[in-house]
């Protein structure tokens, strides 16, 4: 199958279960693992933040970045499409007691115009503002990405209200393809940055925590509380640090064959595309005519993988496991739709 419903359905290489193989392990419950340590500072120094902690996930590590920047009965702002609103079972409500407050931005992307008026007053009986959630790239808004300006006036508006800034990175690695931002400089808007090293860089398993070396310490205590300490890590982490030495250079690739793709759907006679929402690996396509998953379907008997994501919406996700041959097959097999 062309697997293109999500980037998060690669396999290990051969080559990252050798590197994997050859980490030194320890026990990280103890904070004993050489090759987990040796990790979690490399991301720290790369995105300019003090520290980093290895989680199994993108949900946890989300997650425990808002239960460390809250209090129950705040209230954190969040775009309508935000995984973290979305995706993530109401864990910001069970696990923090927190409210989300979305709105509707553009491809899931926020404002400072957007978010002033939505920030509330201290009295007694608002809910309190207390982060900014954004997202980059954005996974339900198609893969788009925040410019450096951007970024800054909204960090410039959360310094004027005292507020903290959350960012969800899972797909950090896009955003600093396509924008060339160094990644330094993320850990300059983010109070609390969450990276993943399994969506498109093709690790089986990982997400890390960056923040201060002070919440980060006490991030640990959560993470074992809520069942996410683990032992011989480093397997895990090898194939991390592997991903971002050996996948994190062919995602520009992943974006030119997602624009490629574009075009093919947007000459095509069944499907309807602006190209020009297309900035990184994910493609959200319209069907003319019928629904989604009756085209999904249809693909899936060529043996082609989509996600329906609307009644007539259809994502298709590229990482680097699809090649340019794959690529010619699937724009063949829209043709012929
Ligand atoms: C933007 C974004 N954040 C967080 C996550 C959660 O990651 P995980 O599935 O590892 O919990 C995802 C998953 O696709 C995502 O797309």
């Amino acid at each position: 199958m062309i697997d293109l419903r999500s980037d998060t359905v690669t396999k290990p290489t051969q080559a990252m279960r050798e590197a994997m193989m050859k980490a030194p392990v320890g026990d990280d419950v103890f904070a004993e693992d050489p090759t987990a340590i040796a990790f979690q500072q490399r991301m720290a120094d790369m995105f300019g933040l003090e520290a980093g902690l290895f989680v199994p996930s993108g949900t946890m590590s989300n997650q425990l970045c808002l239960y460390m920047l809250t209090n129950p009965g705040d209230e954190i702002i969040v775009d309508e499409l935000g995984h973290i609103f979305n995706y993530e079972g109401a864990a910001a409500s069970v696990l923090s007691g927190i409210q989300l407050r979305t709105l509707r931005g553009t491809r899931g992307k926020i404002t400072p115009e957007l978010i002033e008026p939505a920030i509330r007053s201290t009295n007694e009986w608002d809910p309190w503002t207390r982060v900014i959630s954004l997202e980059n790239t954005t996974n339900k808004g198609g893969g788009a990405w925040y410019t450096k300006e951007e970024l800054l006036a909204i960090r410039e508006l959360a310094d004027r209200y005292g507020l903290y800034v959350h960012l969800d990175g899972a797909r950090i690695w896009n955003a600093i393809t396509e924008s060339n931002i160094e990644p330094a400089f993320f850990g300059t808007i983010a109070d609390t940055l969450s990276i993943c090293f399994s969506k498109g860089l093709g690790a089986p398993v990982g997400s890390m925590m960056l923040s201060t070396a002070d919440r980060v310490r006490k991030t640990r205590r959560y993470r074992k509380m809520w069942g996410g300490g683990m032992r011989q890590i480093g397997i895990l982490a090898a194939a991390a640090d592997y991903a971002v030495d050996h996948h994190f250079p062919l995602m520009k690739e992943d974006h030119r064959r997602a624009r490629e793709f574009a075009a093919a759907i947007h000459a095509s006679e069944a499907f309807d595309i602006d190209p020009s929402t297309v900035e990184t690996n994910i493609v959200l396509f319209d069907c003319k005519q019928g629904t989604a998953s009756d085209a999904v379907q249809a693909f899936a008997a060529k043996n082609i993988g989509f996600s329906v994501f609307g009644h007539q919406r259809i994502r298709a996700t590229f990482h680097f496991q699809i090649t340019d041959d794959d690529l010619a097959r699937v724009i063949e097999a829209v043709q012929t739709m």
